[in-house]
């Protein structure tokens, strides 16, 4: 987990920086290329909405006009077209186009509604998809609640680059219409919109610079508070028995003070430039005015409606201007989902051709790991197994036991040598058939908020018969049958009707349900009491011979049943044999046999007692 100050430097290199410049084309290209058929009707929409506007326009002026002269009919030309009409006519025609104006709104707002709400749904199940095909190298690398933050705030701040995409479509267009409308009944009039339109553009635009690498530290900053805020709730319990409520709340305010200014700056920029266009545009048409005047006062009229389009050209600029600086600061967001979505889907392993039968031979040849380059947790193991032996695993705490559980389950690769099953590369197994035939406890149980059957079923196609065998295998039956709901109890984090050796006991179920060739137990008893321990050791012993066994333990009693046992010591193989050699030959095995052996005067007080 980042402390706020630790963050610092990674803010520096913000992805936005590696952008390409033409982000809006580049999203209106995407969407164009996503919903063909919606953008068409979009821009088909606006096209005859912003006609039906310059029409409504027209009338308004024309009408205004023989209402001030005190006239009832219009004999006058607009751009092109002559006309001649009562002001009764005028009106019917402008109640009919501002109706047909409204019915094109409802096609222009709920288009982009559309568009946005189908493009949320896709984004957020594209990077679900890319996160489940991920390996589990680059999954583990995550930061805490990294995922979390990305599939939720993120996508929500992504999805207005699409929002602002389909709002800059329609108010272009418009504003295209009006323009090329203005045109028609006078060039200066276009000219001036153009200009005022240009201006505004090139004034704003450092603005929309800012607003970007504001926006792309505050992505940064969302993801570190998101961080913090699931280690909270996940140490609540701890933070309960030390007291460090108020710590918690100054560190998480600390996460919020970090990036209080980006926000700031964030949520100003975007109403800044609303408001300074707004402004500048009224400076710019008094000037344009003045302009119109002097070079075309010929026909009063059409000075009306060029007035009246220049004020709405100024409207539907503006909302071209916010359009682009609201996908500008989507941008980081944008940038960081597609970055992240590519790397989990550049880690997904390829599935391999061959599928796997029986079992019969587990080899590691030369295998080192590296979680990064300092330190190897695994040096040049050797290590071969022959299907149906039972082997354990010990060593010191840190010495690497785990993550040879994680290099036998073929969920990190190895970073030199090679990990062979029937004398081939594990990766040349298909993916199906690889998962069907290992399963796996691990060292602290985590279990689905569901019931203890779809626990221990785990997404796969079991029977019901095989999920109580199952169970029974693991010696979790009978308190399963003490629960209210038997197999249909909920279970889960923080449900409280289970203890941690219970969840482990039904971890274990769910590794025997679907009857594994290969079976990995990272520590399976360390929640449990003496006596679970010795349910889940006699099932354990029954199961010996039909599998292959891999079992890591701390406590010398579960390696009992182990016909050898691979002692690993800071990540290299120290010895591997059976008990009986492993005793003679001392190492780590014999001193902790030793440590572990019952004090002498409990031994003796026991004693005295028979
Ligand atoms: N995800 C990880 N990233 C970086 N280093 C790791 C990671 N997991 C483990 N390590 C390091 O690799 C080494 C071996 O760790 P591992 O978890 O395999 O030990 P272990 O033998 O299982 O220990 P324990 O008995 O305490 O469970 C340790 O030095 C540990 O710090
Ligand atoms: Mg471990």
């Amino acid at each position: 987990m980042l402390s706020p100050s630790s963050r610092k430097r990674s803010q520096d290199s913000t992805p936005a920086d590696s952008l390409p410049k033409s982000f809006v084309w580049e999203q209106i290209r995407h969407l164009l290329s996503a919903m063909p058929l919606s953008m068409a009707g979009l821009a088909l929409s606006s096209v005859a909405g912003g006609f039906a506007e310059a029409g409504v326009l027209a009338v308004l002026a024309e009408t205004a006009l023989l209402i001030a002269k005190h006239q009832s009919d219009i004999a006058t030309t607009l751009g092109p077209v002559r006309l001649h009409a009562s002001i009764g006519a005028l009106l019917v025609l402008g109640i009919g186009l501002a109706l047909a104006r409204l019915a094109l709104g409802l096609v222009t707002s709920f288009i982009p509604a559309r568009i946005v709400t189908s493009m949320q749904a896709t984004l957020r199940s594209d990077l679900f998809d890319a996160f489940t095909r991920a390996s589990w190298n680059v999954q583990s690398r995550d930061r805490e609640g990294h995922f979390q933050e990305l599939i939720t705030n993120h996508i929500n701040s992504a999805i207005q680059a699409y929002s602002a995409a389909a709002a800059l479509i329609t108010a272009a267009l418009t504003f295209l219409v009006l323009v090329i409308s203005a045109v028609a009944l006078s060039p200066f009039a276009a000219l001036g919109i153009i200009l005022v339109a240009g201006t505004l553009a090139a004034v704003l635009r450092p603005l929309g610079n800012l607003g970007q690498r504001r926006a792309a530290a505050l992505s940064e900053g969302w993801l570190a508070y998101a961080g913090g805020v699931n280690e909270a709730v996940r140490l609540a319990e701890e933070t309960h028995v030390f007291g460090a409520q108020a710590k918690q709340r100054e560190r998480l305010d600390a996460f919020i003070a970090s990036f209080h200014r980006p926000n700031l700056h964030v949520n100003w920029l975007a109403r800044l430039v609303s408001t300074v266009y707004q402004s500048l545009i009224y400076l710019l048409l008094v000037v344009s005015l003045l302009v119109l005047y002097y070079a075309a006062p010929a026909n009063l009229g059409a000075l009306g409606v060029v007035v009246l389009m220049l004020v709405r050209s100024g409207s539907y600029g503006q909302a071209v201007q916010s359009g682009i600086q609201t996908l500008r600061q989507s941008q980081p967001y944008v940038d960081r989902l597609r970055a992240a979505e590519r790397a989990y889907r550049e880690s997904a392993a390829p599935t391999g051709a061959e599928p796997l039968g029986e079992l019969k031979t587990l080899e590691l040849r030369d295998v080192s790991f590296s979680y990064d380059r300092a330190m190897a947790a695994l040096k040049h193991l050797n290590l071969e197994v022959v299907g149906g032996e039972t082997i354990g695993v010990v060593g010191p705490s840190g010495a690497g036991k785990s993550t040879l559980v994680q290099i036998l389950l073929g969920l990190r690769p190895p970073t030199s040598g090679e990990y062979l099953i029937n004398g081939r590369g594990v990766g040349e197994y298909t993916n199906e058939s690889w998962n069907r035939a290992v399963a796996y406890v691990p060292q602290e149980p985590r279990l689905l908020h569901a019931s203890v059957t779809e626990n221990i079923r785990f997404f796969r196609e079991i029977p019901d018969d095989a999920v109580m065998r199952a169970a029974i295998d693991a010696g979790i039956h009978d308190d399963i049958m003490r629960w209210s709901d038997g197999y249909n109890t909920m279970v889960g984090p923080r449900a409280d009707a289970i203890s941690g050796g219970q969840q482990q006991r039904i971890c274990l179920a769910r590794a025997l349900a679907a009857e594994p060739a290969l079976l990995i137990l990272d520590e399976p008893t360390s929640a449990l009491d003496p006596l679970a321990e010795q349910l889940i050791q006699d099932s354990l012993m029954r199961l010996r011979g039909n599998l292959t066994l891999v079992v890591v333990a701390h406590r010398m009693s579960t390696l009992e049943i182990c016909e050898r046992v691979l002692v690993i010591v800071d990540g290299a193989v120290e010895a591997f044999g059976s008990v009986a050699e492993l005793l003679s030959c001392g190492g780590y095995y014999r001193s902790a046999v030793a440590a572990s052996l019952t004090a002498p005067t409990t031994l003796a007080r026991l004693t005295s007692l028979d």
